[in-house]
C-alpha cells in the first residue's frame, strides 16, 4: 500500500504492465527522473526485482501491487494499493494481443479479456486518477496504444480495434484537458522485441521481422516519456515508422487492412 499520509517529497508514477518490456523501461525512466513508483502487473517476483533495482539505483520509493487487469475487479486492487495517494503520472501500458481469425480461431473469452485489459481497465484507471489531476491542475497520462491503432488488423481484429480505441480516447482527452495543466499522450510503437510477440502468437511474422521500423523497448519508453513531458498528443517512435504512418494516411483502409493481414500471416516453415 502506498502511504497516503506520507509527506510527498517526490511525485508518484503508477505504471501498469511494469513486469516486462516497455512497461519496465518506462518505470526505469520515471525512477531516473525522480518519481516514486507503484508498479502493477500479475507477476509479483518480476515487480519486486524491478522495485529493488529502482530503489537501489535511483533512491526512489517503489511499491508493487499485483492485479489482474483483464478482470473487472483488477482496478480495485490498484485503488486499494494507492489508498488515496495522489498520482502525478499514470502510465497505462499493460496490454496483450492474440493472433487468429475472429470467427473460427480466437477463443471469445480471450478476446473479451483483451478488451477488458486494453480498453476497460485503461478507461477505469484513467477515471480514477484524472479528476484529481485536473483538480490539482497537474499531472500526466501516458497511454500505450500502437501503430495497430491506425488501421484495421485482420488476424488480430480485436487487438487492432482496442488500440484504435486507446488512440482516439487519448486524443480526445488531450483536447478536453487543454488549459487544465494535465497532459495526455498516446504512445504508438510498431514492432518491439518484448514478450508481446510470443503472447500474441506472432513471432517470426514479417511484421516482427521488419528491421527498419523496429525500435528497442528502451527507445520507445524514452520517446513516450519525452512526448508526455512536451505535451504531445501522439508519438510514433522512430523516423522510418513515422514515415510509414504518414503514407498510411493516403492508403485506402481496405488496402491497409490487407497489408496488416499479410504482415501477420504465419511464417512459412
Ligand atoms: N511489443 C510490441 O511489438 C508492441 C507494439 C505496439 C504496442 N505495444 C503495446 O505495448 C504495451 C506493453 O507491451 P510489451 O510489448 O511490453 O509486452 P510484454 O513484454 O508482454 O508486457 C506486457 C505487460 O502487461 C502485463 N499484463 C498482461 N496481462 C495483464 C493482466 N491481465 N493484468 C495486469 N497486467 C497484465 C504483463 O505483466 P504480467 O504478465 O506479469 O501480468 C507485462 O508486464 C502493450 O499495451 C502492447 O499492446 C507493444
Amino acid at each position: 500500500m502506498v502511504d497516503a499520509s506520507r509527506t510527498p517529497t517526490r511525485p508518484l508514477a503508477l505504471v501498469t504492465g511494469a513486469s516486462s518490456g516497455i512497461g519496465s523501461e518506462l518505470a526505469r525512466v520515471a525512477a531516473r527522473d525522480g518519481y516514486d513508483l507503484l508498479l502493477v502487473a500479475r507477476r509479483r517476483d518480476r515487480l519486486e526485482a524491478l522495485a529493488d533495482e529502482l530503489s537501489r539505483d535511483h533512491g526512489v520509493d517503489t511499491r508493487v501491487a499485483t492485479a489482474d487487469l483483464a478482470t473487472p475487479n483488477g482496478v480495485e486492487e490498484v485503488e486499494r494499493a494507492l489508498d488515496g495517494a495522489p498520482v502525478e503520472v499514470l502510465v497505462n501500458n499493460a496490454g496483450f494481443g492474440g493472433r487468429g481469425r475472429f470467427a473460427v480461431e480466437r477463443p471469445l473469452a480471450d478476446d473479451l479479456a483483451m478488451v477488458q485489459l486494453n480498453v476497460a481497465s485503461l478507461v477505469h484507471l484513467t477515471g480514477v486518477v484524472l479528476p484529481g489531476m485536473v483538480e490539482r491542475r497537474s499531472g500526466g497520462i501516458l497511454n500505450v496504444a500502437s501503430t495497430a491503432g491506425y488501421a484495421p488488423g485482420p488476424l488480430q481484429a480485436v487487438y487492432y480495434a482496442t488500440k484504435a480505441f486507446v488512440k482516439s480516447f487519448s486524443e480526445a482527452l488531450t483536447e478536453e484537458c487543454r488549459g487544465t495543466g494535465v497532459r495526455v499522450t498516446a504512445l504508438c510503437p510498431g514492432p518491439v522485441d518484448t514478450e508481446f510477440a510470443s503472447v500474441a502468437g506472432i513471432e517470426g511474422t514479417s511484421l516482427m521481422r521488419a528491421p527498419l521500423i523496429k525500435v528497442s523497448a528502451e527507445k520507445v519508453a524514452e520517446s513516450g516519456w519525452r512526448a508526455l513531458r512536451r505535451g504531445r498528443a501522439v508519438v510514433v517512435p522512430g523516423i522510418p515508422l513515422r514515415l510509414a504512418m504518414q503514407s498510411l494516411r493516403l492508403t485506402p483502409r481496405r488496402v491497409a487492412a490487407r497489408i496488416a493481414e499479410r504482415s501477420q500471416a504465419a511464417p512459412r516453415s
